[in-house]
């Protein structure tokens, strides 16, 4: 299977509406509570969507702790003790400039505005102040200053929280890293962009422990290694690229940064940050919490505060990037045929089992070759509609290889299977149908 680098789409100024219909109508991304007008930046995930975030948190997963000896999983909580967002700098600096348009009250990211308010185009607005985008709640019963708890806004802060229960639980030895996914939330004022910015999202973090005056070497490292994993997945190299930040935007907490960057259609913009976070955490969290955290290294007899590189990536993000990279559209005898080239290890589903129409004789030899496949590859079954809308279904959903189970089938105890990208056809013994897909997947997998 050959994957195109150049996407051919006729509208790219309408891509993200077309996405957004493509996606509700196929079922991959559906605005929360909608039959109660919906819920701004927040949504559910359809079957299809579903299935494709489950896909890119266990690539994830495999290659940040399963395929690696130094790094272990954690799964904290959402609701920490209060102090953590105190020492972490949350509660002071976790802010956005917020102002408010003196003619309709509208309230807007003072660094998003262009002078004039997008709501009425008027020009006049209040002076900025601070706005914290944590979430907050109450602990308990009584409403009151004492039991406000907050939604975390990163999954981060459980690691360093935890980092001696883990390394005394595992006793791994520095270098290390812990990993997590998970829910974050953030009362984001100017969110936008279909899911880009979202209030309640998904990431998966690690933070890898590191001794001092190793920390640019690994940053280096984990860098290139997060850049490598996008690019396994399929993304097209030119659309995506590192970006170090600039002094005046480093985070309070780090001493350098990257992001890995898309080139979505409003612009490159973050997919990935990969921050050196120094010691600023443990230090912070020794200090207010009063207990050690350093790190005694049995060789050298030192002990210090390790330093801690992140990679710290949106699975919602990762999620709208691999649509928008997939997305193409060609002519096919007079008609648009839309494709999602989706790589085949994210696609939501691998192969489509269809049985040519819907004639009785054909669906238990169909129902076989579904029972056949299931075990190894995530399947879908269909026999509503026309064979060549079925095609184009699944087409349009990204499934890489269709298996249509014919009259002749019943004969030669043979399928045809059909590539999502090229549309090529072939037959294939039903005996042999599983190593022929198999090795079908690792050519197209590059693998
Ligand atoms: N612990 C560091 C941290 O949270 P970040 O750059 O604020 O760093 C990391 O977030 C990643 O999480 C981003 O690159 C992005 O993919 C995702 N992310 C952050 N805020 C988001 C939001 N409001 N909606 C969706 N994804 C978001």
């Amino acid at each position: 299977m050959t994957i195109p680098a150049q996407r051919n789409v006729a509208e790219p100024d309408k891509l993200i509406e077309t996405l957004v219909s493509l996606a509700k109508r196929r079922g991959f991304i559906f605005p929360s509570s909608e039959i109660y007008g919906g819920i701004n930046a927040i949504y559910d995930f359809g079957p299809l969507g579903v299935a494709l975030k489950h896909n890119i948190r266990n690539l994830w997963w495999r290659q940040m702790v399963e395929l690696r000896h130094d790094i272990v999983g954690l799964e904290s909580s959402i609701i920490m003790a209060p102090r953590v967002w105190e020492a972490s700098g949350h509660v002071a600096g976790f802010t956005d400039p917020l102002v408010e348009c003196k003619n309709c009250h509208q309230r807007f990211r003072e660094d998003h505005l262009e002078g004039v308010c997008p709501n009425c185009g008027h020009r006049e607005f209040s002076e900025s102040r601070q706005f914290n985008l944590m979430f907050k709640t109450f602990l308990g019963p009584v409403e009151d200053s004492a039991a406000q708890v907050f939604l975390r806004p990163e999954t981060a802060q459980g690691m360093f929280v935890q980092f001696q229960n883990v390394l005394n639980s595992t006793r791994k030895r520095i270098p290390f890293g812990i990993a997590q996914q998970g829910r974050s939330f953030r009362n984001e004022i100017s969110p936008g962009n279909y899911i880009f910015r979202l209030r309640e999202f998904e990431q998966q973090e690690m933070e890898f422990f590191v001794k001092p005056g190793t920390d640019d070497e690994w940053l280096d490292y984990w860098k290139q290694a997060r850049l490598d994993w996008y690019l396994a997945l399929g993304v097209r190299p030119q659309k995506l690229r590192l970006r170090a930040h600039g002094p005046d935007e480093l985070a309070h907490y780090a001493k350098a940064a990257f992001d890995v960057e898309y080139e979505f259609p409003f612009g490159w913009q973050e997919l990935e940050g990969i921050a050196n976070r120094t010691d600023f955490d443990l230090r912070q969290h020794s200090e207010y919490s009063g207990k050690d955290l350093s790190y005694f290294d049995e060789e050298t007899k030192e002990r210090y505060l390790p330093y801690v590189i992140e990679p710290a990536m949106g699975v919602d993000r990762c999620l709208f990037t691999l649509m928008i990279d997939a997305y193409d559209e060609e002519e096919v005898r007079g008609e648009t045929r839309v494709v999602l080239r989706f790589h085949p290890s994210v696609a939501p589903i691998q192969v489509a089992v269809l049985p040519l129409s819907k004639n009785e004789k054909l669906l238990p030899a169909s129902r076989e070759v579904e029972e056949l496949l299931r075990p190894h590859f995530r399947i879908e079954y269909d026999e509503t509609q026309s064979i060549g809308r079925r095609y184009r279904r699944h087409d349009e959903i990204g499934t890489p290889f269709a298996v249509t189970v014919d009259f002749d089938s019943l004969e030669d105890q043979a399928v045809t299977i059909r590539e999502r990208d090229s549309m090529e056809q072939v037959r294939v013994a039903i005996a042999e149908l599983v190593p022929a897909l198999t090795e079908k997947f690792r050519a197209a997998s590059g693998t």
